[in-house]
């Protein structure tokens, strides 16, 4: 049974913007299903009764073109509120007799300063008393009001910034509501769908366990299914939901790389076993992982090793009964829109995340994926769901390719073994100072270079570490965490005291963008 097919909802149609599904997300955290479709879908939706409003997304195409993706003329005679975003409000414009021309040489990017003009319902309660800012990311922009629509505010460089058609519930935004940077921006997207789509709050993360524990049975039916688990917050919610749909037909399995944090393994192991009497098979691959992993210091190349090995272990287990047919894993919608190529998708490619492009790309064992749609924080919520103990739903993420991507440049045992050393001083301190739970992800990274030093009274010459806090909301932006002065102190003298091999502490102040949170 379809969990969500008598449910209000919102429908997003894709047009390729690297934010789309923070619209999708925004409007599940007002309680509201919102489900995500490509133009090609449009076409076989059949039944609109349940769909209050649509949104038409950003995205890099130019309505300026020729040819430029459009949508089809019948969907404004639906009555059906619409919503345009970015390239949405100027494909509004086009089919309503407005004009968009090409920007300036300059494309209008980030914050830019708001005014209004006249009063809506999508601005209800919108409007900061100081300064109002909100985000801009586009080149073209509409510079003829499309027929029948008001202006209702602009900006210095986007005279035409929000406008609407009140009769036809028809509105466009030039600028992006659904990131953090617009001041407010979640109150445009709260009044579009219950204001004006009056759409019923009826979502809920339960229901989404309830899909994809159906989804999953569906699936999989008698066959089995190896779960690679880590422990982390992700792999730890996706062994537990298919634990919940599938019983005896789980096989957890925990490969020890070698690469984990200090402790982490044993614990992680004996939790899922003893708490959550999970099947857990534990596989010592340690040796294979150092082996291939031999004087590659290039991260992509480390990335997609470390990929290929994990799959060589899984598919090597399902060898063992013929039954065995999928592999599930916890890939999060940042990890998959980060390891899309400029080629294949219209985001550009940044890092290969190992559960995503580090994969190979001929496996015999079909991917279970149940939670490519969601964000970290709505994948801790399905674990409180399924009962995931607070200790781990509360846990940084941590990458798939683990400490090889934190001992930059060549691995080595030595190194592993230095950094997960320095990495138990830092985490211990953050959670013994009540700072663990304010960041967002912290770790400690080796950097390959040795620097000069003196302790006593004698020279050393040994190695850097770094390390990085950041606060964030999905993974996708990050700041850097402010540490007050004594705490960076105290972590510097304990790390280079009580660790061999270091000598010199650096702390990362770079925000995402333009670094990323991982080092490689
Ligand atoms: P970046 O470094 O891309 O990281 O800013 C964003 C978030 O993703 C995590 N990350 C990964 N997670 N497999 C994963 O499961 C990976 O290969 C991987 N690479 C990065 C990173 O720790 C951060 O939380």
């Amino acid at each position: 049974m379809d969990e969500n097919k008598n449910k209000d909802k919102i429908i997003i149609i894709d047009f390729g913007s690297q934010v789309t599904k923070l619209i999708a997300r925004r409007i599940r955290e007002f309680g509201v299903l919102s489900e995500i479709i490509t133009l090609g879908e449009l076409k076989y939706i059949k039944n609109f009764n349940r769909i209050k409003g649509i949104i038409l997304s950003g995205g890099p195409a130019t309505v300026t073109n020729r040819n430029f993706p459009n949508i089809p003329k019948s969907l404004f005679l639906r009555k059906i509120p619409i919503l345009g975003i970015c390239y949405g409000i100027q494909l509004i414009a086009i089919n309503f007799g407005g004009k968009v021309k090409k920007g300036k040489k300059r494309r209008e990017f980030g914050k830019t300063a708001l005014f209004k003009k006249r009063e809506s319902l999508l601005t209800t309660k919108f409007y900061k008393k100081s300064a109002h800012n909100v985000w801009m990311s586009h080149q073209d922009l509409v510079t003829k009001i499309p027929k029948g629509f008001k202006k209702i505010a602009s900006t210095k460089e986007s005279p035409l910034t929000i406008i609407e058609n009140k009769d036809k519930k028809i509105y466009g935004i030039q600028f992006h509501p659904e990131v953090t940077h617009t001041n407010n921006g979640d109150i445009l997207i709260k009044n579009f769908i219950f204001l004006i789509c009056k759409a019923k709050k009826e979502w809920k993360i339960k229901s989404e366990k309830k899909r994809i524990i159906n989804e999953v049975r569906q699936k999989v039916k008698n066959d089995k299914v190896i779960c690679a688990l880590s422990g982390g917050v992700d792999s730890s919610v996706v062994a537990l939901l298919m634990n919940k749909a599938i019983k005896k037909n789980l096989i957890c399995i925990m490969v020890d790389t070698g690469l984990m944090r200090k402790n982490e393994f044993v614990h992680t192991y004996k939790t899922f076993r003893k708490k959550y009497k999970l099947n857990v098979k534990l596989i010592n691959a340690s040796e294979i992982f150092y082996q291939k992993l031999k004087n590659v210091s290039d991260p992509e190349k480390k990335r997609k090793i470390i990929g290929k090995l994990f799959i060589k272990v899984f598919e090597k287990e399902s060898k063992k009964n013929k039954k065995i047919k999928y592999l599930a894993q916890g890939t999060l919608y940042p990890d998959i829109i980060e390891s899309k190529s400029a080629t294949g998708s219209k985001s550009s490619k940044i890092k290969s995340h190992h559960n995503v492009g580090g994969l190979p790309k001929k496996m015999n064992l079909k991917l279970i994926e149940p939670l490519k749609e969601l964000f970290k924080d709505e994948a801790r919520l399905l674990g409180k769901s399924v009962g995931l103990s607070e200790e781990i739903i509360n846990r940084h993420p941590f990458p798939g390719p683990g400490l090889a991507i934190r001992v930059l440049g060549k691995v080595t045992p030595k190194k592993i073994k230095i950094l997960q050393e320095i990495d138990n001083i830092f985490i211990n301190e953050l959670i013994k100072n009540n700072l663990y739970k304010k960041i967002w992800q912290a770790y400690a990274a080796l950097l390959p270079v040795k620097t000069v030093g003196v302790m006593g009274d004698s020279r050393t010459y040994e190695y850097i570490c770094l390390i990085r806090a950041v606060k964030s909301e999905d993974g996708m932006t990050a700041d850097y965490f402010n540490f007050k002065k004594d705490f960076l102190d105290k972590i510097s003298n304990k790390i280079i005291n009580g660790v061999i091999g270091i000598n010199r502490v650096v702390y990362d102040i770079t925000s995402k963008p333009p670094g990323t949170i991982e080092l490689e």
